[in-house]
């Protein structure tokens, strides 16, 4: 598939992600959503992709929030199916069996802070500015925001973001916890490359077995979810090299089995 609004580069099994509209500040319209959805589902398989970035293309944004021009005219009817597009595209991103990382460099508004946020987790440079402007024009987040930043900053925090739609800085997304480091913009992807190659050194089965234990957090099955992830590591041949190596002292070598 050729893509008209993603670029894609991969290097040491790192896939980035560039959302590429940036004279619309890379605004996620249709197009943006089918080509991310194809993307992902061969993320989900693709044994050559590791890990994942995503980042806007341009210095001025990540994403400047959902394509305003795009649903302005729609009823009640089409924003239902516009809010269960995006969520199904984000619940791929959250539940991806592989890390995926936003490496915010500018405005992460509205839509953009929301894929932000189903990201497992988040960088931004000195430059990026959060928030859930919506209110702006008389609507709220639809794309998951207001469940994920009350679970990401609680919900003091979320309901004075939400319902004032102003911005923060990223040196305040960090002291929330929205963002775990803030770097230079020229240092941004590096400082993800590098989490990234330590994490790529586990067992691969073991980081999938986390993200789907962490994501059910804040459900009454949280605990239920990690048991049955634990356990079903012990089935893995991973788990029988980390074991083995530990007691014989040795670095061990994980095939991802
Ligand atoms: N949807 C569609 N187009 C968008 C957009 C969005 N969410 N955000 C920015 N754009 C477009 C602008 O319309 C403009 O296009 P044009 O040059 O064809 O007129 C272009 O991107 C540049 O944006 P501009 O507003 O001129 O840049 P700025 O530096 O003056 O302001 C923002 C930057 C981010 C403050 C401003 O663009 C903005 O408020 N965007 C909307 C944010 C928002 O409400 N997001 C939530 C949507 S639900």
């Amino acid at each position: 598939m050729d893509y008209s609004s993603l670029r894609l580069f991969i290097d040491n099994h790192i896939l980035t992600v560039t959302i590429n509209r940036p004279e619309k500040l890379n605004a996620l319209n249709a197009t943006v959503f089918t080509e991310l959805d194809h993307v992902l589902d061969d993320v989900y398989v693709n044994p050559d992709i590791q890990s994942v970035i995503i980042t806007g293309a341009g210095e001025k944004a990540f994403v400047a929030g959902a394509d305003i021009a795009e649903f302005s005219h729609y009823t009640e009817e089409d924003a239902k199916k516009l809010a269960q597009r995006g969520l199904d595209v984000f619940f791929k991103i959250e539940r991806a069996p592989k890390p995926i990382v936003a490496c915010v460099n500018g405005f992460a508004l509205g839509g953009g802070c929301e894929l932000a946020m189903a990201c497992h987790f988040r960088i931004a440079s000195v430059n990026a500015q959060f928030g859930q402007p919506e209110v702006n024009l008389g609507l709220i987040p639809g794309y998951g925001g207001t469940q994920r930043l009350t679970q990401l900053i609680g919900k003091g925090r979320a309901m004075e973001l939400l319902m004032s739609g102003q911005m923060i800085q990223a040196e305040t997304a960090l002291q929330y916890g929205l963002v775990n480091h803030v770097t230079p913009a020229e240092g941004l992807l590096e400082k993800a490359k590098s989490i990234l190659s330590i994490i790529h050194k586990k067992a691969p089965m073991a980081i999938s077995n986390c993200i789907k234990a962490a994501n059910d957090a804040y459900t009454d099955y949280g605990y239920e979810t990690e048991t049955n992830a634990f356990a079903a590591c012990f089935k893995t041949e991973d788990f029988k090299e980390g074991s083995t190596a530990f007691i014989e002292k040795r670095k061990p070598v994980f095939t991802g089995k």
